[in-house]
C-alpha cells in the first residue's frame, strides 16, 4: 500500500512528511526531517498534537474511556490480576506463566529490604518534612548504594535495578510513613504479598501483632495495578527525557517522583481530598462549582479533568468500586466526605460547563477517599502513586534505553526575547 504523507505548503514550496499507522490509535506525522527541510519548527506547548516517542506499552482511547496494558484492558488487570501480574507484564510484554509468576515474586520478594546505611538518610529530614520530599531524596540516593545496577548499557544491570526499584519502593515509602508519625521502621517480611507487606511496614508496630486484612490488601494491590503506568503523562516523559541523557535509573525515577508531586498530576489525589474537605458539606457544593468555571479564580475541581480522557477516567470507575468495598469492610457507613464527592460527582458530570470541555472525575477523585479510609494521611497518598508508578516508569525508561534510534531528548523554542545587543558599562546605564 502506498505509503500516506502530509503535505506542508510554505510560501511557494511544497514540503511532505510520512504519515505512520500504528496499531490502533491516531497516525503521526513523521516531522523528523522539517527542521533540516524547511528551517522551521513546530510549536506545541504543553504537547497537545505531540507525539514524543513510539511505545507498546500502553495504550489510552480518550474518548472511549479505554486503557490498555499491552492490550488488556485495565478492568480485567485490576479484576483478576495482582499488581506483580501486572508489573511482569509491563516489563516483560506478556502475562507471567505460573512459574515465572512466581519466580518473579521470589526476586521481588528478596530485594525488598534496603542497605542499612539509608536508613540514616531520614534522620537528616525535619519530621515534619512532606514524605514526597523524603522519597525524591532517598530514592535518588538509591545510585550511591547501588552501583552495581548504574550502567545502563548492560542489559542484566538494567533489569537487576528495575526488579531493586519495584521491590524497594514500597519499604522507602513505609519508611518515610513511619518517620512522618515518630515510629520505629518495620522491616519488609517475605512471608507476606506485595501489598499486605507494605500494609504490614506501615501499620505494624512493635508492640502489638498486626494482621493484614486481606480485602484491604487486595484493594490496596488493586491501586496499585490502577496507578502503573499511563503512557506518557507528564511524569513518565520527565523519567524518558532524565533517561535519555544516559542518567542512571535511580537518578531517572527520583525526576519522576518530583514532577509526580505538582497538584496538576499526581499531587490531585491529595489536593482532591484537601478540596472535599474545604467543601465541608454538599450544600456548598454550588459556591465552589461557581468558582472552578470563573475564569478570575485559579480554583479548579482537582480529580476533575484530564488532557487525554473527555470521558470517564476508566480507573476513576474501578476506583469508586473499591472505594465503597473498603469502606463496607471497615464499617463506615456514613462517610461526610465520600456523601460530597458523590454529590459533586453527580452535580459536575451534568454541568454544561463541563460536560462541554469532557471534564469528568479522573483516577485521583475517589482514590483520596479510600487511601484516607485505609489509614493513610492525605500527604502519604501521591507517596503511594509514586510507589505503583515505579514500575510504568521503569517500563517506559526500558523501552526508550533499548531503542536502537534513541538519541538524548533535546525540544527547540520560538525565541521572542532581545535580538544581539552591545554589553553597555554599569556607570553608563
Ligand atoms: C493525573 O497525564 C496523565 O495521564 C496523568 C495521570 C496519570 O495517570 O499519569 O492520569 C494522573 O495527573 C490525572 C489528572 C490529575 N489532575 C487533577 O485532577 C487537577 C485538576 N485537573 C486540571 O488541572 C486539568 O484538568 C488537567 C491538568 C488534568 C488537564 O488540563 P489540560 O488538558 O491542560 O486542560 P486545560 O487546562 O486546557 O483545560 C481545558 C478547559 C479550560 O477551560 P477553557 O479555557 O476551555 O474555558 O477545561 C477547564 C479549563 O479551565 N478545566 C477545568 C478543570 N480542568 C480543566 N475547570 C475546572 N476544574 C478542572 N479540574
Amino acid at each position: 500500500m502506498a505509503e500516506k504523507s502530509a503535505t506542508l505548503q510554505i510560501g511557494n514550496n511544497n514540503f511532505d512528511f510520512p504519515i505512520r499507522t500504528g496499531s490502533i490509535g491516531p497516525d503521526v506525522i513523521d516531522i523528523t526531517t522539517l527542521y533540516k527541510n524547511t528551517d522551521c519548527f513546530t510549536f506545541d506547548p504543553g504537547f497537545t498534537s505531540t507525539a514524543s516517542c513510539e511505545s507498546a506499552i500502553t495504550y489510552i482511547d480518550g474518548d472511549a474511556g479505554v486503557l490498555l496494558h499491552r492490550g488488556y484492558p485495565i478492568d480485567q488487570l485490576a479484576e483478576h490480576g495482582s499488581f506483580l501480574e501486572t508489573c511482569y507484564l509491563l516489563l516483560y510484554e506478556e502475562l507471567p506463566t505460573v512459574e515465572q509468576l512466581a519466580d518473579f515474586t521470589f526476586r521481588v520478594t528478596n530485594h525488598t529490604m534496603i542497605h542499612d546505611q539509608m536508613t540514616k538518610l531520614f534522620s537528616g529530614f525535619r519530621r515534619d518534612a512532606h514524605p514526597m520530599a523524603i522519597m525524591v531524596g532517598v530514592v535518588g540516593a538509591l545510585s550511591a548504594f547501588y552501583h552495581d545496577s548504574t550502567d545502563i548499557t548492560d542489559e542484566r544491570q538494567r533489569d537487576i535495578a528495575s526488579l531493586r526499584m519495584i521491590a524497594k519502593m514500597p519499604t522507602i515509602a513505609a519508611m518515610a510513613y513511619k518517620y512522618s508519625v515518630g515510629q520505629p521502621f518495620v522491616y519488609p517480611r517475605n512471608d507476606l504479598d506485595y501489598a499486605s507487606n507494605f500494609l504490614h511496614m506501615c501499620f505494624a508496630v512493635p508492640a502489638d501483632d498486626y494482621h493484614v486484612d486481606p480485602i484491604l490488601a487486595r484493594a490496596m494491590d488493586r491501586i496499585f495495578i490502577l496507578h502503573a503506568d499511563h503512557e506518557q503523562n507528564a511524569s513518565t516523559s520527565t523519567v524518558r527525557l532524565a533517561g535519555s541523557s544516559g542518567a542512571n535509573p535511580f537518578a531517572c525515577i527520583a525526576a519522576g517522583i518530583a514532577c509526580l508531586w505538582g497538584p496538576a498530576h499526581g499531587g490531585a489525589n491529595e489536593a482532591a481530598l484537601t478540596m472535599l474537605n474545604e467543601i465541608g458539606t454538599p450544600d456548598r457544593i454550588p459556591e465552589f462549582v461557581a468558582r472552578a468555571k470563573d475564569k478570575d479564580d485559579p480554583f479548579r475541581l482537582m480529580g476533575f479533568g484530564h488532557r487525554v480522557y473527555k470521558n470517564y477516567d476508566p480507573r476513576a470507575k474501578i476506583m469508586q468500586k473499591t472505594t465503597h468495598e473498603v469502606l463496607g469492610v471497615l464499617g463506615i457507613k456514613d462517610d461526610p466526605i465520600l456523601d460530597v464527592a458523590m454529590a459533586l460527582e453527580k452535580i459536575a458530570i451534568e454541568d454544561p460547563y463541563f460536560k462541554e470541555r469532557g471534564l469528568y472525575p479522573n483516577i485521583d477523585f475517589y482514590s483520596g477517599i479510600t487511601l484516607k479510609a485505609l489509614g493513610f494521611p492525605t500527604d502519604m497518598f501521591t507517596v503511594l502513586f509514586s510507589l505503583a508508578r515505579t514500575v510504568g516508569w521503569i517500563a517506559q525508561w526500558k523501552e526508550m534505553i533499548e531503542d536502537p534510534r534513541q538519541k538524548i531528548g533535546r525540544p527547540r523554542q520560538l525565541y521572542t526575547g532581545e535580538t544581539m545587543r552591545d554589553f553597555v558599562k554599569v556607570a553608563d546605564r
